[in-house]
């Protein structure tokens, strides 16, 4: 296989033959760097990993209900981890959510598509920040979405630019369906939506009859207090999906994430997967997890964690880069968002990084349709303090060398 002499096999030129249009205009995910100082990939820190907890969970899965673990368990997922889904997303709320409005799915990133294979068609218009979750872009596009961008400040999406843009989509006949937004620490720009946007948002969303899509995957990695109220909240639970994983506060591995919204967009959800469900063995090793008791001093220790990587990294940036960047520190999450002085180039200053062994993501990837040149993604979660203040000081190095100072 994959022979380019004219054999059997799939050469990479019939491979790009054989995709579908909406592979072949793909972008390719960002991934792990091989260089030594790694600020690109969006990862947890591993040594919180709470390992040892989830073994016993596991054991306890297993020996509870062997047949019940192993076999399949229904594509809406276990009905006592979407309680219990259900009760936290209550009392956050206030809102009387019952299982049957929870969906699990494989993750958020499968929560995503299972929503962008339920609702977009070939053509179908889904807002996007400017700058967006890249893989939210891939799977809406994947689906055969038109991206339609709406501008992010410093305090998330500008929603008087949602507000025109719907209105001349509307009056172009080409009403958008969805609008997909990360209210807290968004990635790439780690803004957050301050209640006010929050408000207007839904508000316009209903008046333009728009599904909203609100993606928490990063609520819990709370630096500065609680979340404001969620869009979910703000709606009364109606008009938005929010879309919510494990994978911040718990682990990646797992692969476990959920929707909650209201019965009949849940009930369209679980009818369009043909997985067979997402795992039963992990739904109730994490269950058994969750209420282990472990759970909740895990959360405070990863804030712990990810506030002293954010306020190192910040305290880093301003000292070695400064002169050339310019950001505003999340108020959770993982990212820094850092605007470039004007003359410095993403490409450039990302390839100069890496010469000094620093892996940073350039913001082009991140714009549905096009931008992103001024803007540098640079993740502080993954690395330990010391490792992080030596990536910095590179960085800052490497911006020297771009603005001709070395
Ligand atoms: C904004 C956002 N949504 C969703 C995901 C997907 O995460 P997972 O599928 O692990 O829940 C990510 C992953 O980095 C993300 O940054």
């Amino acid at each position: 296989m994959g022979s380019e002499d004219g054999g059997g096999g799939f050469t990479s030129a019939s491979v790009e033959a054989l995709l579908s249009p909406f592979a072949r205009s793909l972008a390719p995910p960002t991934s792990l760097s091989p260089l030594p100082f790694d600020l690109n990939a969006g990862v947890p820190d591993r040594e919180s990993l709470p390992a040892a907890a989830l073994a016993e969970a596991a054991r306890a899965a297993l020996l509870e209900d062997p047949g019940g673990a192993l076999t399949y368990g229904g594509a809406q997922g276990f009905e006592p981890l979407r309680a219990w889904i259900a009760e936290r997303h209550a009392t956050e709320t206030g809102q009387p959510v019952t299982s049957a409005e929870v969906t699990i799915t494989t993750g958020s990133a499968h929560a995503i598509d299972n929503i962008a294979a339920t609702f977009v068609g070939p053509g179908d218009v889904v807002i996007v920040g400017a700058p967006s979750y890249p893989g939210a872009i891939r799977t809406f596009r994947a689906r055969g979405a038109r991206l339609v961008d709406v501008p992010q400040d410093d305090d998330g999406l500008r929603v008087d630019a949602l507000k025109a843009t719907l209105a001349a989509l509307r009056t172009a006949g080409t009403p958008a369906k969805l609008l997909y937004v990360v209210s807290n620490y968004d990635n790439p720009s780690g803004s957050t939506l301050p209640e006010a946007r929050r408000r207007a948002l839904v508000d316009v969303a209903r008046r333009h009859r728009v599904l909203v899509i609100e993606d928490d995957a990063y609520t819990g990695i709370d630096l500065d207090g609680p979340p404001l109220p969620s869009l979910s909240e703000i709606g009364g639970g109606e008009g938005v999906l929010r879309v919510g994983s494990f994978s911040k506060i718990v682990a990646t591995g797992l692969r476990v994430g959920w929707i909650v919204g209201e019965r009949p967009l849940i009930d369209r959800l679980v009818f369009m997967r043909f997985d067979n469900g997402s795992s039963p063995f992990v739904q109730r090793t994490l269950l058994h997890y969750l209420r282990s008791g472990a759970h909740e001093p895990h959360l405070v220790r990863l804030q712990s964690i990810y506030r002293e990587r954010r306020d190192v990294s910040a305290a880093g940036l301003r000292e070695c880069c400064e002169p050339y960047v310019t950001f505003r520190p999340p108020a959770g999450g993982f990212f820094h968002w850092l605007r470039l002085r004007p003359g410095l180039d993403a490409a450039a200053v990302t390839a100069a990084a890496a010469r000094q062994g620093v892996a940073v993501t350039p913001g082009t990837g991140y714009f549905a349709n096009g931008g992103g040149e001024d803007r540098v993604r640079l993740v502080y979660s993954a690395l330990p303090p010391p490792a992080l203040r030596e990536a910095i000081a590179r960085f800052g190095r490497a911006l020297e060398e771009v603005a001709g100072v070395r």
